[in-house]
């Protein structure tokens, strides 16, 4: 498959979204949910291309998919910035400050910015030890996506099911190549 394909099959949540805002009841909540989830379910299917390669080698496609999450990502901070703050810088650092699943969201965004930002042939041999950070990121946004909820649903437990098997598939992998080279 073309990288060109799969961009646009990552593009269809986006047309799924304006497609469907208008009937929302609470738009903003409804951009939240929408945006939180693309962004996650996207960022831990790239982390996911590792622990399959032995079934199907996708490698190829990491880097289109850990766009896309940051792509979500952007538009969920976008949907806080610009039609939850209404562009009040102010109340963006209250708020950043007041609610701790907010501020681990913020700090998730900015080192997906940053890995976005870095991205580049050029810039990625000089930054890639840092694109490690991306497991941080896994278990940051899965804890702000279960404090953003009341009561936990099986959605957010299968985040949590899945951050932990990748993480013990990178912990598994690290012992290994430690143990070959030791
Ligand atoms: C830029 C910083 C961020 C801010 C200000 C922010 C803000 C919020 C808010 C206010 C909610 C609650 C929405 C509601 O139900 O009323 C939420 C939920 C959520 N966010 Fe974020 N977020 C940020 C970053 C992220 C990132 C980087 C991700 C994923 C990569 C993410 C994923 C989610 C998910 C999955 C939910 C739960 C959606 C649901 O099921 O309702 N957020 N976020």
């Amino acid at each position: 498959m073309k990288k060109t394909i799969l961009a646009l099959l990552l593009l269809t949540p986006l047309c799924y979204l304006l497609w469907s805002v208008r009937s929302a009841n609470d738009p903003i909540k409804y951009i939240y949910t929408f945006t939180g989830t693309s962004a996650i379910t996207i960022l831990m299917l790239s982390l996911a291309v590792s622990p399959l390669k032995k079934v199907v080698n996708l490698m190829r496609y990491r880097k289109v998919l850990g766009l896309f999450a940051f792509f979500y990502a952007l538009l969920h901070f976008i949907n806080f910035y610009v039609l939850d703050a209404q562009l009040d810088f102010a109340f963006v650092v209250k708020e950043t400050l007041d609610k701790p699943f907010v501020y681990l969201g913020m700090i998730s965004f900015l080192i997906l910015l940053f890995m976005a930002l870095s991205s580049t042939k050029k810039l990625f041999r000089k930054f890639s030890s840092y694109h490690k950070a991306v497991y941080i990121v896994l278990v940051l946004v899965t804890i702000h996506a279960s404090m953003a909820q009341k009561v936990l649903s099986s959605l957010e437990y299968t985040y949590i099911i899945v951050t932990f098997m990748l993480l013990g598939y990178r912990v598994y992998e690290k012992n290994k190549r430690r143990k070959i080279i030791g």
